[in-house]
């Protein structure tokens, strides 16, 4: 296929059923318009269909991972534009990827940029890493979930304090604040989320993605309902030779094969 504004490298560097993802507006520091928006969300529609594919990395430039929504493009929209253009309305089927992602962020990472790093599932940031939702500084609001997802990941307090002023976080304040899952120096953060996404899809695949959506259900239901939820995925492992399996190799003392992959 012809992409423009994404790269897709699949089994990157030898890992088996990983697939690299690099954001490739290198002059627009990764702005997010819409040529951008339809191939990376037609594509990972593409991928998570694939059962080949055990887990996907997400990654931008070095300077920046994306630097939001493109502003060039949205300067001239009216309401009635992207009201019934239903513009970022293409992000929610990212939202909807079932597929483990896992976000390779180093540089900037600023209103869409953060938005698109918090619909992944893992968030691994280098030093270099900046997160920020300044949207306010342009006279909108984030509109790819940023208040929601960044209140849910990190508070009210500092994402009221991020909103309001626009102001940027560094890497150490995002990964004390839970933003981040891990940090990484900046020269290794690419073999090192790839190794992520390869241990990742070197697990059983139905298992990954119910363990995704076990933890995903946390953020939509009660304790109660939520526990609920997850013993019943629990119960259902059991239908799949992969727990036998997994099992079977932890008492034997070898390595699991699992045959759902
Ligand atoms: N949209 C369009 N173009 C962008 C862009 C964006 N969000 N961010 C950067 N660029 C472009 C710049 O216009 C510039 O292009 P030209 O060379 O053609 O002038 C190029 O990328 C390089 O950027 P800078 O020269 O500004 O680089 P810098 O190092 O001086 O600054 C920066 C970097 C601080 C990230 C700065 O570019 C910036 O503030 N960008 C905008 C950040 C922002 O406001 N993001 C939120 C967008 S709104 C949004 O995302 C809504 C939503 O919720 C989805």
């Amino acid at each position: 296929t012809d992409l423009q504004t994404i790269r897709v490298d699949r089994d990157p560097e030898g890992h088996d059923r990983v697939v690299l993802v690099t954001l490739n507006r290198p002059k627009a520091l990764n702005a997010l318009n819409t040529e951008l928006m339809t191939e990376l969300t037609h594509t990972l529609g593409e991928l998570d269909a694939d059962p080949a594919v055990g887990a996907i990395v997400i990654t931008g430039s070095p300077r920046a991972f994306a630097a939001g929504a493109d502003i060039k493009e949205m300067a001239e929209q009216t309401f009635a534009d992207v009201y019934t253009g239903q513009w970022f309305g293409a992000w929610d089927t990212l939202a909807g990827v079932r597929t483990p992602l896992i976000a390779a962020v180093a540089g900037y990472a600023l209103g869409g940029g953060c938005e698109l790093a918090m619909m992944c599932d893992i968030l691994l940031a280098a030093d270099t890493a900046v997160f920020g939702q300044p949207e306010i500084k342009i006279g909108v609001i984030p509109g790819i979930g940023g208040s929601q997802r960044l209140t849910r990941a990190i508070g009210k307090a500092k994402a009221m304090d991020m909103c309001l002023t626009g102001r940027n976080m560094d890497v150490t304040e995002a990964e004390r604040a839970g933003l981040v899952a891990r940090i990484i120096p900046a020269d290794e953060l690419l073999e090192q989320a790839l190794a992520v996404a390869a241990t990742i899809a070197g697990m059983s695949k139905p298992v990954t993605m119910m363990a995704k959506e076990a933890v995903n259900r946390a953020f939509e239901t009660t304790l109660a309902e939520g526990v609920r939820f997850e013993r019943r995925l629990f119960y259902s492992t059991f239908a799949m030779a992969d727990q036998r399996e997994g099992m079977k190799a932890f008492v034997e003392k070898r390595p699991a094969s699992f045959q759902h992959r």
